[in-house]
């Protein structure tokens, strides 16, 4: 009932009425809080996009590339959403002249995009190199600076390739120095091109549900223990291959390397103090695992390292779960990032539960339960809530742990799930306006250092275990059509409007362009 009422009025706004709505989520209904905020965003703002190699380029055996654990995965009957895989998703390695046509209808000055490691290098090792997969990256970027798009690239969005799982994955600390190889070739190859890197992609989803419940690829359920061990040899990944970048090629590239964190805001679930110190244990321990490292102290948390440690002792191991560092390793983590990434798209309430008889991970080891509020709206995706305000709390939250650091979203957006071709979104259209009125804020009135902002995502593609049930694009796709063509949605056009206005103008103010 609410949400038809908003979408009327937002309606209404987009057909030209000089009716801003006032609020956007009516239900929060905080009028300190919730009362948008008109303005304009630096001369320099980015603007973009995201996707991920696997979940939209298709092509996953043509010319030469090997296979990622993705592919094995989701080739795994049992594993994805009507055992859907990425082996066509969106035909993208087919489609450069497209995608970039549709990057430019939107308008952004941004793509962020992922590097299929196992299309450049089939076994994940720089002996054998795919010409054809290096050529398709060239082709893509060429293509971008050509239309005034500046590539932002992530070397890592969790597509491994399989000989390197077949050594154990990220549990392997092989994969330390077998990364950077990666890193160094990928800058040398392509960074006279692309000065923005990012090395991982949300590293707590990947190897939590990669490595200790098996949601994802590549499916190990190595509880109380695989993400810790998989994130250790990540973030020393990492740092090296920061330093090296900073080393050998800042001084010729001028680029920028950071990495791209998922966090979501933690809202305490009432104002008691169990509650409220656990909603701290949780932003602190959760984000802070990969944060703190590389943005603070060059450490993991306190909170985590005493917690977990507490933990395994009381089970009687002789060690934590939680590796530790060697003081040579955190110095070279600390301050290996010239931008923090966000990736953000919701908020839970957090409220303090310690239950010793749960199956340790992340949560029950931070002694934190999260649930949603009933009155949040919902979309095609449990976990992905609207709540606008959390973001702003979350970007200053990262302000006041980490500083001045310059920060870009990287990710955020919304899901919708499968069913009759939807192009009138405004659902979405009113997330991605209150989101970014809340980055606004963060920017104009609390200070944050933001650089830009990157849309979660282009087009529907290949949503990981959710498979082609959960669709985020400002693109829709058929992806029965074997053309799979891209139809531009409602919310499309009002990023591109946003985009264009650097921000949000006046209801009486007119348009310079
Ligand atoms: C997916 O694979 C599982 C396991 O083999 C099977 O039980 C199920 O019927 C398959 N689903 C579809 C839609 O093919």
């Amino acid at each position: 009932m609410q949400t038809t009422l908003i979408t009327t009025v937002l309606a209404i706004f987009y057909l030209g009425v000089s009716a801003e709505p006032e609020f956007l989520y009516k239900q929060f209904r905080d009028p300190e809080r919730d009362v948008f905020h008109y303005g304009k965003f630096p001369s320099d703002f980015a603007w973009g996009v995201a996707t991920a190699s696997y979940q939209i380029e298709g092509a996953w055996n043509e010319d030469g590339k090997g296979p990622s654990v993705w592919d094995t995965f989701a080739h795994t009957p049992g594993k994805t959403h009507l055992n859907q895989t990425g082996d066509v998703t969106c035909n993208s390695y087919h489609k450069i002249e497209e995608d970039v046509k549709n990057l430019q209808e939107l308008g952004v000055n941004h793509y962020r995009f992922s590097l299929s490691w196992s299309r450049i290098m089939p076994k994940g090792t720089p002996d054998v190199i795919n010409p054809a997969g290096v050529k398709y990256y060239h082709d893509l970027i060429d293509a971008l600076l050509a239309a005034n798009i500046q590539p932002m690239v992530t070397l890592f969005h969790w597509d491994l390739p399989q000989p390197l799982m077949d050594i154990g994955g990220w549990e392997n600390e092989l994969m330390h120095a077998i990364f950077v190889a990666y890193a160094d070739f990928c800058f040398q190859e392509f960074g006279g091109k692309v000065t923005k890197w990012i090395t991982f992609n949300e590293p707590t989803v990947f190897t939590v549900f990669g490595y200790e419940i098996g949601y994802h690829a590549p499916g190990m359920t190595h509880l109380g223990w695989g993400a810790y061990r998989a994130g250790h040899v990540v973030l020393k990944a990492h740092a090296t291959a920061y330093h090296l970048y900073d080393k050998k090629y800042r001084p010729l590239q001028h680029g920028i390397v950071g990495i791209t964190l998922h966090s979501r805001w933690y809202e305490p679930k009432s104002d008691s103090e169990a509650d409220r110190e656990a909603a701290k244990r949780a932003i602190t321990g959760e984000l802070g695992w990969f944060a703190h490292p590389v943005f603070l102290t060059g450490d993991y948390p306190e909170v985590a390292k005493k917690l977990i440690a507490d933990k395994s002792r009381a089970v009687g191991l002789t060690s934590s779960r939680f590796p530790e560092f060697t003081e040579e390793e955190k110095l070279m983590l600390k301050g290996s990032a010239d931008f923090f990434g966000l990736n953000h798209y919701s908020t839970s309430y957090i409220e303090h539960k310690a239950d010793t008889s749960l199956i340790p991970n992340i949560m029950a080891d931070l002694d934190y339960k999260a649930t949603e509020d009933d009155s949040w709206d919902r979309t095609g995706s449990w976990w992905l809530r609207p709540v606008p305000w959390g973001l702003r709390k979350n970007l200053n939250w990262i302000k006041d742990t980490y500083g001045d650091i310059p920060v870009y979203i990287t990710e955020n957006g919304m899901s919708e799930n499968d069913g009759p071709m939807r192009l009138d979104d405004m659902d979405r259209v009113t997330y991605y306006r209150a989101y970014i009125n809340e980055i606004l804020k963060a920017q104009q009135i609390d200070g944050v250092n933001l650089k830009g902002y990157i849309a979660w995502t282009l087009m529907d593609n290949f949503e990981w275990a959710e498979g082609y049930n959960e669709r985020f694009g400002l693109f829709h796709v058929d992806f029965e059509d074997p053309q799979k063509p891209r139809r531009p949605r409602a919310s499309a056009k009002a990023f591109a409007e946003i985009i264009k206005n650097n921000g949000f103008l006046k209801p009486n103010e007119k348009s310079e362009l």
